[in-house]
């Protein structure tokens, strides 16, 4: 049952036996991520008055500089998730290899790998604009009881059993799926619980709202410049308005609430698009399924994509349906 103003604890409780969750295992790795989710939020929030903000002097196997909470957030999610031994394997867009999860008794016999952008947006972080957290949840192919191998996470996206994000904004909200619709839920800091705020969140099926970057405009795509003129046309409810943050968790949330379409297609300069299908494209195309909406590289969906490689991107269009379509289309025509 979903009531308004529930807590997450209490909805993870009352939900559990209509999810299936066989073991409650799922149940103790959404807590385990809500938990780490609020230190990272605490974190977040007094980013301008600690030592937290600015570059670590790393970078990250996607080539990008790591900022010191791209790595905060990292070790605070990994650390609370492996403490509790919830899953056999951990994959993060910080780490340039899957971890293994042995468990102290070396019989693990956690079913469940764990993907995850522990800091989306991170270049958002000192200009005091939102950044969130996207994780995806898979049920492990290799025998249980021994170490994760690859093959355990590079599953399709349409193999999720789980996805969610957190958006560290004006409040902080926690968004997940479980594949039986998208609920969100709010935290009051006061007391540091969340609150069942918006219960089956549901895309759109149009809206008015496009977000691309387009200073790469030049670059991109023959479609995408044709479709980015027909959202600017003057033309029945257009043009549309342009909306574009730079952290995806953010873009992806407005326009869930609001109807539109999210792009990041791929350019000259990013030849296979810059999002990385198994950390950030995935697990939001499994939530924008679950509410109605559609993820699609251009041509394909998102989810029927067999990876085959960790750190893989993927061009992203995504958003509320008739808008993906209609891309889709410009993408089509222009090929
Ligand atoms: P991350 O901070 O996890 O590396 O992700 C950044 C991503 C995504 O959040 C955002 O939508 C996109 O990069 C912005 O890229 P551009 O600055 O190229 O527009
Ligand atoms: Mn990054
Ligand atoms: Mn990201
Ligand atoms: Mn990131």
């Amino acid at each position: 049952m979903v009531r308004k103003n529930q807590t997450l604890g209490e909805f993870i409780i009352e939900n559990q036996a209509e999810f299936k969750y066989s073991s409650g295992e799922l149940s103790r790795l959404i807590n385990a991520i809500r938990l780490a989710a609020k230190v990272v939020n605490h974190e977040v929030n007094k980013a301008g008055l600690v030592d937290i903000t600015g570059a670590a002097g790393e970078t990250n196997i996607q080539g990008e500089q790591q900022q010191k909470l791209d790595v905060y957030a990292n070790e605070k999610f990994i650390q609370t998730i492996t403490n509790r031994e919830i899953v056999c394997g951990i994959a993060s867009e910080e780490n340039d290899d899957f971890i293994t999860i042995q468990g102290q008794n070396k019989d693990n016999n956690n079913k469940y790998v764990l993907l995850m952008d522990p800091l989306d947006g991170s270049s958002n972080i000192d200009v005091n604009v939102s950044v969130g957290t996207i994780f995806s949840v898979y049920r492990r192919v290799t025998p249980m009881g021994q170490p994760v191998t690859k093959e355990d996470f590079l599953q399709p996206g349409n193999q999720q059993v789980a996805a969610g994000y957190i958006v560290y904004g004006t409040s902080t909200m926690l968004v997940y799926t479980t594949g039986h619709g998208v609920n969100g839920f709010t935290l009051n800091p006061a007391i540091g619980t969340y609150y069942l705020s918006h219960p089956n969140m549901r895309f759109p099926k149009t809206g008015n709202i496009y977000s691309v970057n387009e200073g790469n405009y030049a670059q991109f795509p023959q479609g995408v410049k044709d479709y980015i003129k027909y959202c600017q046309a003057e033309e029945g409810d257009r043009p549309y308005t342009a909306r574009y943050i730079g952290s995806l968790v953010s873009d992806f949330h407005r326009n869930m609430i609001k109807g539109g379409i999210y792009i990041y297609p791929k350019s000259k300069k990013a030849t296979k698009g810059k999002l990385r299908l198994l950390y950030e494209c995935n697990p939001m195309a499994f939530i924008a399924e679950q509410a109605g909406g559609k993820a699609s590289d251009g041509f394909t969906r998102i989810l029927d994509i067999q990876p085959e490689s960790l750190h893989e991107r993927v061009p992203f269009f995504c958003g509320s349906e008739e808008m993906v379509n209609k891309a889709e289309e410009f993408m089509q025509k222009a090929e």
